[in-house]
């Protein structure tokens, strides 16, 4: 039975709506990310208070840079003491055996993912920075060159997970965000999945924003959700 996958998002651009909304969370029945706008607001700080509390911190920053200064900026990353840290995998091979090698000579070790394509593309906008092929090439491709780097893993669309699966196997991470539990609002998502639906597609973790930031009671639906889990 699958157990703490659920990734809150706070995406927040403000501290203390952050806090608030964390201190009504347990660090047993969910992890938090933490991305670039309530980074840009609260720094490195929020982050360590997050830690410190024993919850599990996915700093979602998308490093995508010369291999040096993300293999840099990850090292700072592990020494935060977060839980995942992610970049673009179409930095390169370089830039991410760099960023593995730095975490595993840290003294704390986050998992580290790459973001093939955002899902936030379509086929035109692909083609139009010069890639060729689907968007579902383009993703397994960069899956691979992400394995094969070092990564442990990918942030994917819970529509990709299926042929990630059967492409690259079992033993590699896979964090969908663009979940919707049943019922509740879509917001401006396109290509959704219910919870139990991601879970049962492969997926490892699941990134859940508004459906529990924005709820009365964000507790209250966190539990829901890891019951729909089973
Ligand atoms: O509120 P919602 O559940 O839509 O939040 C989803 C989170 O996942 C946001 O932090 C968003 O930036 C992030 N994300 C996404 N799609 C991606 C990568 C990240 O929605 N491809």
């Amino acid at each position: 039975m699958p157990s703490n996958r659920v990734i809150v998002a706070l995406d927040y651009a403000n501290k203390n709506e952050a806090l608030n909304l964390v201190n009504q969370l347990d660090a047993s029945q969910c992890k938090l990310k933490v991305g670039k706008e309530l980074f840009a607001i609260a720094g490195p700080q929020i982050v360590e208070t997050f830690v410190a509390r024993g919850f599990d911190v996915f700093l979602d920053l998308k490093y995508h840079d010369i291999p040096n200064t993300v293999a840099m900026a990850c090292k700072a990353a592990a020494n935060m003491g977060v839980w995942m840290v992610n970049v673009h995998a179409m930095g390169g091979a370089k830039m991410i055996s760099l960023a593995k090698e730095a975490i595993v000579n840290s003294s704390h070790q986050p998992i580290l993912t790459a973001v093939t394509v955002l899902t936030s593309f379509d086929q035109d906008q692909l083609a139009s920075i010069g890639l060729s092929g689907t968007i579902e090439q383009n993703v397994v491709r960069l899956a691979k060159l992400a394995r094969d780097a070092g990564a442990d893993g990918v942030v994917c669309s819970a529509l990709e997970v299926a042929v990630l699966r059967s492409e690259i196997g079992k033993d590699f991470c896979l964090v969908t965000p663009g979940i919707r539990p049943a019922g509740s609002a879509v917001n401006d998502q396109n290509r959704i999945m219910t919870p139990a639906e991601a879970m049962a597609a492969g997926s490892d973790y699941l990134v859940i924003g508004r459906p529990i930031t924005q709820a009365k009671d964000p507790l209250a639906s966190l539990i829901a959700i890891n019951e729909s889990l089973g």
